[in-house]
């Protein structure tokens, strides 16, 4: 017998951002952090997950290729998803798993995305998500959608907001075992729907510098560091708060891009310093900050990961509508040029 369970899990967006790590290990953070997760039905992972007594060893394959789990994040996600394991009983299919059996019984995993890995746009916050979430469900996992982010957390960071929808804060926590690092819901899906999301596909070629090393080597040699996670941070994450509750689009344009701004800064402070952002991002910041500029208050807000593709936020469809226009125009998609398509809502540019 073979019993499988589905999941789909969008990517999220910071718009206060995570860089930095306190425990390399657990992946504890050096700051709290706020993103935006995004539809269902774009950016997202789905993931595949069974069990069998016919499976050796556990596998995963990733957008159809075999990918290894020997990695320490993935073992130890698969690790505590097992000791939380519950019976499972399928009456239909006759099957009846106890919770012993998990600790003898091997998965296959099977995971695509629909937008390029690893270029910057978040696609381990999806994939670890999805992957804790679809295997909690098979495992019958009973632990709430908080304690299941800080299972995530331990797949990748960012991939503990993955498993809200909306806006959600990353807490980063105090206790030395993770214990209180978890994800919280801020405000649900439908509290901001005029927002509109277009990312910019600068490019999808893999990033040469990972988050993961990228922020090591900045939490070792970067000054700026320290004052961005201990100033900065912490009373921008109080009015970003206020920001999300007021539906205030200035404030929370504002802060996405000085927040955004401020982790390209402390990157380049990083020795060597990581570029991840290239003419064309720059270029799009410049546009960006000129129309915002020309009509007195932010129409559009910026953002920028661990890539060079932007994160454009609109207030509403009618900015959403006039910004693509401005971006068509001044960065018309090619396949050979610098900018090779837009994603907004289900329709790719
Ligand atoms: C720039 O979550 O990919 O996207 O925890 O090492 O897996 P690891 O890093 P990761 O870092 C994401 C960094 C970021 C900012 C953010 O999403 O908050």
């Amino acid at each position: 017998w073979v019993l499988a369970v589905t999941a789909q899990t969008p990517t999220n967006i910071a718009v206060i951002k995570y860089w930095g790590k306190r425990d390399e290990e657990l992946i504890l953070p050096i700051n709290d952090s706020i993103s935006v997760t995004l539809d269902p039905d774009h950016l997202c992972t789905t993931t595949s997950v069974a069990v069998s007594p016919a499976f050796t060893h556990d596998r995963m394959w990733l957008n159809g290729k075999e990918v290894s789990l020997s990695g320490g994040r993935y073992q130890n996600c698969l690790r505590e998803l097992r000791s939380r394991a519950s019976d499972v009983e399928d009456e239909q299919k006759g099957i009846k798993i106890t919770k012993k059996d998990w600790e003898k019984l091997h998965v296959h995993i099977v995971s695509y995305n629909n937008f390029p890995t690893a270029a910057g746009l978040a696609s381990s916050a999806a994939g670890l998500a999805c992957l804790v979430f679809s295997l909690a469900k098979l495992m019958n996992v009973k632990d709430d959608h908080s304690r299941l982010s800080a299972i995530a957390r331990q797949g990748s960071g960012s991939a503990c907001r993955s498993l809200y929808g909306g806006f959600v804060k990353w807490i980063m926590g105090k206790e030395e075992n993770g214990s209180d690092s978890i994800a919280v819901q801020l405000a649900d899906e439908k509290h901001w729907d005029d927002l509109v999301i277009i990312i910019a596909v600068v490019s999808s070629r893999q990033k040469e510098t990972s988050s993961t090393s990228g922020m090591r080597e900045t939490v070792e040699t970067s000054m700026l560091i320290e004052h961005r996670a201990k100033e900065v941070v912490p009373k921008r994450i109080v009015k970003m708060e206020e920001a999300i509750k007021n539906r205030d689009f200035p404030a929370f344009a504002r802060l996405t891009c000085a927040d955004s701004n401020q982790f390209h800064a402390v990157c380049l402070d990083t020795s060597p310093p990581i570029f991840y952002m290239n003419d064309t991002s720059h270029r799009i910041i410049s546009c960006v900050e000129k129309w915002n500029r020309s009509e007195g208050t932010p129409q559009v807000a910026y953002t920028f990961d661990a890539g060079p593709n932007a994160v454009l936020i609109s207030h509403n469809r009618k900015a959403a509508a006039l910004l693509l226009q401005r971006l068509l125009f001044y960065f018309p998609p090619q396949a050979d040029a610098d900018l090779n398509s837009y994603v907004i809502g289900d329709k790719t540019i």
